[in-house]
């Protein structure tokens, strides 16, 4: 009998030396630089009493001296399955607290291990990434579990959702499984990304850069368009993911969750009637249309710092999830760049990857001219755009609310690249180009020869505006299905988009495409 308890107390003392990691010290450190621990991470990211943790006694076996009679319980990271709003999650989160969470071979084989089964079980994948990389000591063994990770992303990218959350470094080649996610949270002040670091950097081009301005979550929120989403804290980042989960389904075979709505279907918006500027070199904020149309007003912006010329996010539609794609009057007139063309492909590809109908909104005055452009290949970056709504077979709706010029009318989620429902406001233009360039092209000479050459410019520009700057050309020849007022937008989309939610449409047999990169 007493033997027994001899036992159990072994195992009582196991597992408080498991749950506390690296030790008090070094949670006091992580705790000053205004870090939560692996642990506290986890325990705001699972429903109270879900989580199951796997590995938890997992050691090192590695013969580094100073490594071998050093193990630590766990080896650095806590993985486990639990529920996040009521849904079956796998997470694994790094503990700086144990070698600065590196990863070794025992430390990745559990992240592998984890992954393996989140995908065997169709659930999503939360990934916090908190650790100084490959574990030196481990040398190879080390870069083989990061090579395993990264097959692992690879092979389960579009078959369930996987997010990653940078809450303290990350350097090297460890940046690498994040980058193959499909979302990166990054948390501001404390979270660093950078395949080298400031040192290395110095010594290489001579150039003197902090860590923040380098890898920070401002940087690679706003500049680099690496990360998705930049939260004020941790807990404001777990809060984060959680909304971000809310949208997206377990799994590419299953739909986004429906959530029982709170707001009136058939509700209208009379705002929207006023949105649109009658001068139509005036911006106005997509954003405040967006909102005045989805459920409750409730848009969740993925990467809304970088890129501000395309809106992109999840929202809801009578409780169906949705994804937004809409170009932005209000930031370079809304015109398609590179990086707009790249931030918008991704977003419409992880959509229809994960059965998200898509919503457009669409006023652009075409691709934004220039050599800068041109010479770091918006051909190539821009069809990026065309291939990912060409390929996608979700539901999509469009609504043209004001310019759809040139090759970007064929871009945004055209009729002819089976887009479902698409309608315009009667402000739309759908035309080649605006009345000014066109009339200045086909009648330039007739303009220059003319008595008055201004007035005679303003009659062609009349003239070219009566009948190709509206939607009514459009229309007519069945590109639009309908030209609505602004204020019945909501209703007109819940109705579109519930008629389509049985929608199944197939592309050719082939092992994969060859999207443009
Ligand atoms: C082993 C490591 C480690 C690593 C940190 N530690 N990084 N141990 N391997 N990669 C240990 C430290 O020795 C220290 O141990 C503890 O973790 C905390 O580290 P500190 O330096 O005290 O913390 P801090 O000052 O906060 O600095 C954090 C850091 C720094 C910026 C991450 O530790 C650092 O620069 N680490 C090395 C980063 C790096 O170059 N990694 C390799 C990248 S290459 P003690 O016992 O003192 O607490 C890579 C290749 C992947 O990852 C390739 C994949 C294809």
């Amino acid at each position: 009998m007493k033997k027994r308890s001899e036992k159990f107390e072994v195992l009582e003392k196991k597992r408080e030396q498991a749950l506390l990691g690296g030790g008090r010290a070094r949670i006091e450190k992580i705790h000053a630089s205004g870090r939560l621990t692996a642990r506290e991470r986890i325990h705001l990211l699972f429903d109270e009493g879900t989580f199951q943790e796997m590995g938890v006694f997992v050691t090192h076996r590695c013969t580094w001296p100073g490594m071998a009679g050093n193990e630590m319980l766990g080896d650095g990271v806590v993985c486990g399955q639990g529920l996040v709003n009521g849904r079956l999650t796998f997470s694994f989160a790094q503990d700086f607290t144990i070698l600065g969470g590196s990863l070794g071979e025992a430390h990745a084989g559990k992240i592998i291990r984890l992954m393996d089964m989140a995908l065997d079980n169709g659930a999503p994948v939360v990934g916090i990434s908190d650790s100084g990389g490959a574990r030196i000591q481990e040398g190879v063994a080390a870069l083989a579990g990061y090579a395993e990770i990264f097959l692992r992303n690879t092979l389960a990218s579009g078959v369930i959702p996987q997010i990653s959350a940078i809450m303290g470094p990350s350097a090297g080649g460890a940046v690498y499984s994040p980058a193959l996610t499909d979302f990166i949270f990054m948390v501001d002040q404390t979270s660093h990304m950078y395949i080298t670091g400031p040192s290395v950097i110095k010594q290489v081009t001579h150039e003197d850069v902090t860590h923040e301005e380098l890898g920070g979550a401002f940087a690679h929120n706003s500049r680099s368009g690496v990360a998705h989403f930049m939260a004020q804290d941790d807990e404001n980042c777990i809060d984060m993911i959680k909304t971000l989960l809310s949208f997206v389904p377990q799994n590419n075979l299953e739909d986004p969750p429906y959530v029982k709505p709170g707001d009136d279907p058939m509700r209208r918006s009379p705002d929207l009637n006023g949105m649109v500027p009658d001068d139509p070199r005036a911006p106005y904020d997509i954003k405040d249309v967006i909102r005045a149309i989805v459920d409750d007003g409730f848009f969740f912006e993925v990467m809304p710092l970088h890129a501000e010329n395309i809106v992109v996010g999840f929202a809801r539609l009578n409780g169906h999830s949705v994804g937004i794609v809409a170009n932005q009057p209000n930031h370079l007139a809304g015109v398609l760049d590179i990086e707009s063309s790249c931030k918008g492909a991704r977003f419409v590809r992880f959509c229809d990857a994960f059965n998200v109908p898509l919503l457009t909104f669409e006023d652009v005055p075409g691709f934004l001219p220039g050599t800068d452009q041109e010479w770091r290949g918006i051909i190539r970056h821009g069809a990026k755009l065309i291939y990912a709504y060409c390929e996608a077979t979700v539901p999509k709706l469009t609504v043209v609310t004001r310019k759809a010029y040139g090759g970007a009318y064929c871009v945004m989620s055209s009729k002819h690249i089976r887009s479902d429902y698409n309608v315009a406001w009667p402000t739309a233009e759908l035309a080649v180009m605006g009345a000014e360039g066109a009339a200045n092209i086909l009648y330039g000479k007739d303009i220059a020869a003319a008595e008055d050459p201004e007035a005679e410019r303003r009659r062609r520009i009349d003239e070219y505006k009566d009948r190709f700057s509206n939607p009514y050309v459009a229309a007519g020849l069945g590109y639009l299905d309908d030209v609505i007022m602004p204020d019945v937008t909501r209703p007109m989309m819940i109705h579109a988009l519930e008629n389509l939610l049985n929608k199944r449409q197939t592309l050719p047999p082939k092992k994969h495409g060859n999207i443009p990169l």
